[in-house]
């Protein structure tokens, strides 16, 4: 006779035959799945090991998020290492940011760079705060630049509305300028009332013609906004160059696609270059095309893979005149980021700023142009150690992505092209971008840039020297193979115009009576 009461019973006679129907159905399915596995001949582990050889997708999946959690050391990730990003992380919440017991980072590696602190430094009260750099002396309305950290291009459409609602405001609070990227203008760029520059790319995105050409109409439309400070002429960035922007075609929204000005729902492939920029010489008379029609400081952006373009620029300017030059030049790493690129263009095109920025400086140095064209230096300079680096060799202002982005709670899921980024700052999927609270992220952006601007000051005044823009190559040694290291202005030696070892084109602009200071801010 059963101890239990009959409804028990025919409880548990339900659940156990439920649990046989289970483990019924669960092997019916494992059959199917063998069957389908070894039918098939795409994938050879599923055909080899059916069944089984389906975990490797799933756990090459899950890896990508799991790793950084379980595995991985805090120095050893990809772009960007844990510690990298904690520090970020930290910088945005605006709390304490010291770190204890001792650091974590092996000191002994080539290439690993070391401040030269001052025996001496300034004391607390004599320290300088970063005074504001004006560019483009020649345009109707100059520029006079707050911070000398700033967020870089991103467009909208890689980027989520929520995610560029909150560095505009952010931007506005930390008062610095935040960059549209190639995508055009928003309204959602607009809403902080943030310091913009705006991007032609070569898509010329938001400011085209019917055949893709730049439509001056819709340029002077933008550049009459109060809020849009300065123009860059998108040749280059370090992901891919050589190659246009790429978003893909669930990304393009009917929100995007109008602010772009093309169709909903198909792929966003951008030319490869400006079709009406193929030389220095067009290049230049681009320049002064958008100069003149927005009456703002225009520059350009590029990746450098040699140099000799960049004397043959700065040849001509020297032959037009310094009117003519570009009011910046910003230089991209070649292992920047990008929303999509291709692999190969990704990994090995394009030199690194650490090579790129002290030579493209050093030309216009030699060139007398070092005070006329400001240099604007990214890629991986998210913590204030690379940035300080990046202007102790020559550049006058940084700017950041995927520093900004971890600000804005970015995992480095490396989801950006699939619209699925878990944070909602890369995808235009609702859901997602629910947790992306403008507001609150907003203060995180403007947390981030101050905080990384008082570390750099706090470089700088270690360093002996009262302001950032002071930091020069001699406050840099460079570890070499050998273990020992060596100054910075050793292994680029500061330029000066006798140091030239030909009759450079700086020497005709001097002749006119136009040289700058070169060696000031080269050595
Ligand atoms: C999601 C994303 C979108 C980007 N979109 C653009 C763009 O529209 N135009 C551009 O010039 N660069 C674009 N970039 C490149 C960045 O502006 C920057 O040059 C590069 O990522 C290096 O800076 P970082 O290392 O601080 O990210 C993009 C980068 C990312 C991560």
């Amino acid at each position: 006779m059963s101890i239990l009461p009959a409804s028990v019973a025919a409880v548990l006679n339900l659940l156990a035959s439920l649990f046989v129907m289970l483990i019924l159905v669960g092997i019916v399915a494992l059959v199917i799945l063998y069957v389908v596995d070894k039918r098939q001949h795409a994938d050879a582990i599923r055909h080899n090991f059916p069944v089984v050889g389906r975990f490797r997708h799933l756990f090459i999946e899950l890896g990508e998020f799991f790793r950084q959690y379980f595995f991985a050391m805090d120095r050893e990730e990809m772009p960007f290492n844990r510690a990298e990003r904690n520090w970020c992380y930290r910088a945005s919440d605006g709390t304490d940011n010291t770190i204890a017991f001792g650091s974590t980072k092996n000191l002994t590696p080539s290439g690993t760079a070391i401040f030269v602190n001052a025996p001496f430094p300034p004391l607390e009260t004599d320290r300088a705060e970063t005074q504001p750099m004006e560019i483009g002396p020649y345009a109707r309305r100059p520029y006079l630049a707050p911070s000398f950290h700033n967020i870089s291009g991103m467009s909208f459409g890689a980027l989520s509305a929520p995610a560029v609602r909150a560095l505009s405001r952010g931007a506005k609070l930390a008062g610095c300028w935040m960059n549209t990227g190639e995508g055009g203008l928003s309204p959602y760029h607009l809403e902080g009332g943030c310091d913009i520059v705006f991007q032609i790319g070569t898509a010329k995105y938001g400011v085209r013609s019917a055949d893709g050409r730049l439509d001056p109409d819709k340029l002077r439309a933008i550049a009459d906004r109060p809020e849009v400070k300065m123009v860059e002429i998108k040749l280059a960035q370090g992901a891919k160059p050589g190659k246009g922007g790429i978003l893909p075609g669930e990304k393009v929204t009917a929100e995007i696609a109008s602010v772009r000005g093309i169709p909903a729902g198909l792929p966003s492939i951008s030319p490869n270059r400006h079709p009406e920029i193929g030389s220095v010489g067009q290049l230049l008379d681009f320049i002064e095309e958008v100069r003149e029609l927005t009456g703002l400081p225009t520059g350009f952006k590029t990746v450098i893979g040699g140099f000799e373009w960049i004397e043959e620029l700065c040849f001509e300017i020297a032959r037009r005149g310094p009117e003519s030059a570009p009011d910046f030049i910003t230089i991209d790493s070649g292992d920047g980021g990008s929303g999509a690129a291709p692999m190969p263009l990704m990994d090995n095109v394009g030199l690194t700023i650490r090579e790129a920025l002290p030579g493209v400086v050093d030309i216009l140095g030699r060139n007398g142009l070092r005070e006329r064209v400001p240099v604007i230096a990214s890629g991986k300079l998210v913590n204030p150690s690379q940035v300080a680096m990046a202007l102790a060799a020559g550049a006058d202002f940084v700017v950041s992505a995927r520093g900004y982005m971890f600000a804005l709670g970015c995992i480095q899921a490396l989801r950006c092209n699939k619209n699925t980024c878990p944070t909602g700052i890369t995808t235009h999927n609702p859901h997602l971008q629910s947790g992306l609270d403008p507001a609150d992220k907003a203060v995180k952006v403007a947390n981030y840039c101050r905080n990384i601007r008082h570390e750099v000051e706090m470089i700088a005044h270690s360093c002996g020297v009262d302001e950032p823009r002071q930091l020069r190559r001699h406050h840099v040694r460079v570890v070499q193979a050998n273990g020992r290291s060596v100054l910075l202005s050793e292994l680029y030696p500061p330029v000066s115009f006798a140091a030239a070892d030909r009759q450079s084109a700086a020497e005709l602009v001097l002749a006119d009576g136009n040289g700058m200071d070169a060696a000031a801010r080269t050595g």
